[in-house]
């Protein structure tokens, strides 16, 4: 039985179309069951519409000044209502609280561009730049309430290059991103227990 997965995202929603892609093959072991966003505006809700996928908004404005828990009792009821089994963060720019990790744990990924334990929190692609560092690189690893530190599934390298610019390394790092991702779930999902 393919594992029914939600994609967790922002923006742009690259990586979730490189995920949905994947999932496109009759051997893949996990199908995309829901696209959610804090965001109203994430351009990626569109292209996984234009994809046939269910959609959903869980919009944060509204709960601003709130505790993080009253978001994440949302989001944690809307997955559980769509029968989600597992869960992956593309560019999901919120932290999650302890509560929600912690009913998550073992079934919830997250993409991060740099090499952890490098470079953890916002902007590593600028931090990789400020430190000098010769390759930096991509990580897929399990989601735990401390930031950016949870088990790593898979990582690949990427040079940085003389003269790179934020936007030309994390352009570079992106490519990698896509091909690592699927790969990552793959591993991640044939772990679960049936
Ligand atoms: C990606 O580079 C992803 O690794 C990063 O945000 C971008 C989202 O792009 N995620 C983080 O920095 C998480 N801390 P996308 O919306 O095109 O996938």
């Amino acid at each position: 039985m393919r594992k029914r997965v939600a994609i967790l995202i922002s923006g742009r929603g690259s990586n979730m179309r490189a995920l949905v892609e994947a999932a496109r093959a009759p051997n893949y072991p996990g199908q995309i069951a829901l696209v959610l966003s804090n965001r109203p505006d994430a351009a990626g809700l569109e292209i996984a519409r234009g994809y046939g996928i269910p959609t959903q908004v869980i919009d944060q404005a509204p709960l601003k000044g709130q505790p993080r828990e009253a978001y994440d009792d949302a989001l944690h009821a809307a997955l559980t209502t769509a029968n989600i089994e597992f869960v992956c963060l593309a560019g999901f720019m919120r932290i999650l609280s302890t509560a929600f990790v912690r009913k998550w744990e073992g079934r919830i990924i997250n993409m991060h561009p740099s090499l952890l334990p490098a470079f953890k929190g916002l902007k590593p692609q600028a931090q990789a730049l400020a430190a000098g560092v010769k390759v930096s690189g991509c990580t897929v690893h399990y989601v735990v309430p401390e930031l950016d530190a949870g088990p790593t599934i898979a990582q690949a390298e990427v040079p940085v290059l003389d003269g790179d610019t934020e936007q030309s390394l994390s352009a570079r790092i992106l490519e990698t991103e896509h091909k690592l991702y699927p790969r990552a779930l793959k591993t991640a999902l044939a772990r679960l227990t049936p």
